[in-house]
């Protein structure tokens, strides 16, 4: 199993998820190694992968590694919002160009492809409503992350039609877990509750996000992976939908703060209202559930690995924090 973007968040959760539960599977990573991805992530199945350090936009490297696997999951990609917002350019080629390099080389080696991606191609729903996203909903994406992810669907589905490329796709709202980015919300918050300092919520807070535990969305991965058909989307979330504000308040309630201990700063330009996602189809037809069904409790272990790695989130906070303050958020 050829797995890009394995020393990011999810895909080094599901790179762990793969060595410990799977063991019919050999993995090998290929990651760019970017400020987001690093080995650290992958420190505990070190001794059990192949790891190869380079880029999905590099022909020569894709088609070799392609060449050698049987299936690829596809998670690399540039993934933060407001990095897109800063600077566009290194998403049109991760995103895009990268997909498109691991497309031709699974078509040249009829491998099986399952592309990774995320809720916010659909663009977003209105606040207070209780409409959900499902496969069938139009693409309307706002950011450069989520129009550069939009086109990668695109090709993916195109790839399927016109040359019969073995693909799934997934579709997933925001996750939560261990190793996310300090740059990323939950960390974010939780991290600066820990050094001290008020959380920052972006605007109103009004805006909604459904939250989705990493290991069941890993989990959504491994089903479709092994009993999705071929040419299909699969929607992923877990149900549990907040207004940013309430899970400021959630959070610093299980870190036995003052609920109202946070500071309101300026608001994202083009700030998706709410994303929410109905998984009818992926819980229906292949029988996912999510094991983190209760927000508190997946928050409340989550918060106890940013305790207890502090070395591993105070580096990369230092660095994403520099860039926040160059935004005024
Ligand atoms: P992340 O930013 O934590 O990790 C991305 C990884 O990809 C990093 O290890 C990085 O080094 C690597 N990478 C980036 N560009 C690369 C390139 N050109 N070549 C090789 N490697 C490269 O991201 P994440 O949150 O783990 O997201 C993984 C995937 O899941 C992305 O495709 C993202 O769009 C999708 N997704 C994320 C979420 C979420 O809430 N985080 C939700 C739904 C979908
Ligand atoms: O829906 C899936 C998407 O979720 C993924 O495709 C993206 O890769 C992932 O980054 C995430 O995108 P968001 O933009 O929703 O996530 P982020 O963690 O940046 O922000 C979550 C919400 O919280 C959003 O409404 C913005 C807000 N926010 C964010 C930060 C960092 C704040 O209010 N304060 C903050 O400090």
């Amino acid at each position: 199993m050829l797995v890009t973007g394995g020393a990011g968040f999810i895909g080094a959760n599901f790179v762990h998820h793969t060595v410990t539960r799977r063991s019919d599977f050999e993995v090998c990573v290929l990651d760019a190694l970017t400020y987001a991805g690093d080995r650290d992530n992958l420190k505990e199945v070190a001794h059990d992968i192949r790891f190869v350090e380079g880029n999905v936009c590099d022909t020569e490297l894709v088609d070799r590694l392609v060449a050698d696997a049987d299936v690829v999951i596809h998670f690399a990609a540039e993934s933060h919002v407001d990095n897109s917002l800063r600077d566009p350019g290194p998403f049109v080629r991760s995103n895009i160009i990268g997909t498109y390099v691991v497309l031709e080389a699974v078509r040249r080696h009829g491998r099986r492809l399952h592309h990774i991606s995320t809720d916010e191609v659909f663009g977003d729903l209105e606040l207070d409503a209780d409409d959900r996203f499902t496969e069938a909903s139009a693409y309307n994406p706002s950011s450069p992350y989520s129009a550069t992810k939009a086109s990668s669907d695109m090709l993916v589905r195109a790839w399927v039609r016109s040359f019969e490329v073995a693909a799934t796709l997934s579709n997933c709202a925001n996750n939560y877990g261990p190793y996310q980015h300090p740059e990323k919300f939950v960390p974010r918050q939780v991290t600066h509750i820990l050094q001290g300092r008020p959380p920052r919520l972006y605007g109103t807070g009004r805006n909604a996000r459904e939250w989705t535990h990493v290991e069941d969305h890993n989990d959504a991965v491994h089903l479709i992976l092994e009993k999705g058909r071929i040419g299909e989307t699969y929607l992923i979330g877990s149900g549990c939908e907040v207004t940013n504000k309430a899970m400021v308040e959630l959070i610093l309630e299980l870190m036995g703060e003052p609920v109202d201990r946070y500071e309101k700063v300026p608001d994202r330009p083009g700030h998706d209202l709410r994303y929410a996602n109905d998984s009818s189809k992926l819980r229906n037809l292949l029988g996912w559930r999510p094991r983190h069904r209760h927000l508190g409790s997946g928050l409340a272990t989550t918060i106890d690995w940013y305790r207890e790695n502090e070395w591993w989130w105070k580096p990369r906070k230092e660095a994403a924090e520099l860039r926040y303050s160059e935004l005024g958020r």
